[in-house]
């Protein structure tokens, strides 16, 4: 939701920031504006409703002096994205950029209109701006103005301040919205996210919450919001790939993050195998004692849909019952799990303020919690007590792809680590999923793009798409339907196969289209009943399977090589997620950034 740039430095800074902003377009994309120092020693404000390439377009030619400059893109939450709406926001010299929300905005407002502050926009953002300038009318200096104007605001805030009155100085500040530090030789970076500014510096510092930080270019310095003390800043280098942040020769980024799924399965088992792949290691979970009574998975959207298939993997593996639980729902009922249960969060972006809050409540109702995340850093990996990364990179698409690949390799691990080592069954299951990388990989490069694209278009003619399955065909049919609605927008919904009978067969006539992934061999026969009925009525079946999973005298609609476990989900996931990529492709949509969306939602 929004995302934000700070830059501190000796080089002209219009252009860093814009192009910051364009690797932050996933976050929002509805306006966009900067802010930075002229040569006439003022600060200048540019903003735009749309996409960025407006702002772009506007700004050509235009340069600052290096200094310190602001950029902001903006996932409305509070007013239309309009011009007057976009940030920066402005009051007298002050001058910010935003991202979270202001839950005590009306009676701010009410009181500062009471003081005669002129408010220009609906945001709750400007509220900020009016308080910051009245604490440093008292205070002189722009640090302390933060700490005092912030003092009676409520709810989450990610914010870069700059003051015409105090060129080179920037202070960052945050609450429950992310924000995270760069440092290269002689630059300073803030930003919403480390891609914004991986291609200057893998030199990174999360900012804790609460802590103020003031960037210039000679400098960095941190101190408490609450009562000044300093901060020691201890940065590390992130592994990242800067070329990952980067489209490559693909049209988009969710192509290119389709095809890295091999390595995001290879990256996430690195290091967690035993000496010829014998045993699973999960050093980070050692620290919990002994394993659970229970787990129970909270998550949202596509990271439910891993949870969903961990469910599988573990109670298949190991004796720990598991359930999965959608994150926004969690806080509503009493807690009652097993004494010892572990609470395990999976946030792709460790940023989600549904499943922090389910966290948050888990955590004081005295479970212990487990964080799995694509981020480290992110406020899942400070709020849980311990913490599993998958490792798929930097996820760009709005719509999850390889994180969704490297989740599941990370449940899987979770079940084989929970598992009896000495199993057969535990065995040949660790077989397989170590075999998957080269197995995917070799199955992607093979994929004849005509074969995508036929059932693409076949899905962008059905009036409704109905993707049903069984088992673990189950969660990759809803996680089929989530990625078919975010990005192509046609109606799109997944069940359990065994529910069709119960409503949503009655939708079944000529025109409906219905998607079954086949990997699940037990539940086979099962599944071509459910088949065999939608094909009475009229509806046409796309399956996606290996050889022999569907009805006797039919080979599936797109052949999977053949499978003797979950491997086979990574297989049905890449062709679910290339079905949608083509078909949002074919009908002309912005495929990375669907409407509406943003890639990390820290609004519940
Ligand atoms: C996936 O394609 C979606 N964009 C969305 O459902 C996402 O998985 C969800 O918002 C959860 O995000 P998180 O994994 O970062 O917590």
């Amino acid at each position: 939701m929004c995302g934000i740039i700070g830059y501190a430095g000796s080089r002209e800074p219009v252009g860093i920031v814009l192009e910051a902003l364009s690797r932050l377009e996933y976050r929002g994309y509805d306006s966009s504006g900067v802010a930075y120092f002229g040569s006439d020693g003022k600060v200048s404000v540019a903003r735009a409703s749309g996409k960025l390439s407006r702002l772009s377009e506007a700004l050509q030619g235009t340069t600052g002096i290096p200094d310190v400059a602001i950029g902001h893109i903006r996932w409305a939450t509070h007013g239309a994205p309009t011009e007057e709406n976009a940030h920066p926001h402005r009051s007298g010299p002050i001058v910010l950029v935003h991202n979270g929300i202001i839950e005590n905005e009306r009676a701010l407002r009410r009181e500062l209109v009471g003081q005669g502050y002129v408010f220009s926009s609906e945001t709750d953002t400007e509220v900020l701006a009016h308080l910051i300038l009245r604490a440093y009318r008292e205070e002189g200096d722009l640090s302390q103005a933060v700490r005092k104007g912030l003092a009676s605001v409520e709810g989450s805030y990610a914010l870069a301040v700059l003051c015409e009155e105090a060129p080179g100085q920037l202070v960052a500040v945050r609450k429950g919205a992310p924000l995270i530090l760069g440092e290269a030789s002689g630059e300073y970076f803030v930003a919403s996210d480390v891609p914004a500014f991986l291609k200057w510096t893998r030199r990174v510092m999360p900012l804790p919450p609460e802590v103020v930080a003031t960037l210039s270019p000679e400098g960095l310095s941190l101190c408490r919001l609450s009562d000044g003390q300093p901060v020691p800043a201890v940065f590390e280098e992130v592994p990242w790939d800067p070329v990952q942040a980067e489209k490559g020769h693909y049209r988009h980024f969710m192509e290119k993050e389709i095809f890295e799924g091999p390595r995001a399965i290879m990256d996430t088992l690195e290091g967690r195998l035993g000496e010829e792949n014998s045993r699973v290691f999960l050093p980070e979970l050692v620290r919990l004692g002994p394993n659970p009574t229970e787990i129970v998975f909270v998550a949202c959207g596509t990271s439910y849909h891993a949870a969903l298939l961990g469910r599988l993997m573990i109670e298949a593996l190991s004796p720990v019952p598991v359930r999965v639980e959608i994150a926004s729902e969690f806080r509503y009922r009493p807690l009652r799990f097993r004494k010892g249960a572990w609470v395990v969060g999976i946030s792709q972006s460790g940023e989600t303020a549904d499943t922090l809050g389910a966290l948050e409540v888990a955590r004081r109702e005295g479970y212990l919690t487990v964080g799995v995340t694509n981020v480290g850093g992110s406020s899942i990996t400070r709020e849980t007590e311990a913490v599993l990364l998958t490792r798929a990179g930097p996820e760009i698409g709005v719509a999850s792809t390889k994180a969704f690949i490297a989740q599941v390799t990370l449940v899987w691990l979770l079940a084989l680590y929970l598992g009896r080592r000495e199993s057969s069954e535990v065995r040949d299951s660790l077989g397989l999923l170590v075999r998957s990388p080269a197995r995917l990989e070799g199955f992607l490069g093979a994929i004849v793009p005509a074969e995508i694209d036929r059932m693409s278009r076949q899905i962008l003619e059905a009036r409704f798409v109905i993707f049903i399955g069984r088992g673990v065909d189950y969660p990759l049919a809803i996680e089929g339907a989530l990625k078919m609605k975010e990005i192509t927008y046609r109606p799109a919904d997944g069940y359990p196969g065994g529910e069709l009978k119960h409503g949503p067969i009655a939708l079944v006539e000529p025109g409906v289209l219905v998607v079954a992934p086949l990997v699940d061999s037990r539940l086979r026969p099962k599944e071509t009943s459910n088949i065999r009925e939608i094909e009475a009525r009229g509806g046409t079946v796309l399956t996606i399977g290996p050889a022999g999973s569907g009805p006797e005298d039919l080979v599936p609609s797109f052949l999977l090589p053949e499978t003797s476990g979950w491997d086979g989900v990574f297989f049905a996931s890449a062709v679910l997620q290339l079905l949608a990529y083509r078909a949002a492709f074919l009908a002309g949509n912005d495929v990375d950034q669907p409407r509406n969306l943003a890639k990390s939602v820290t609004v519940e």
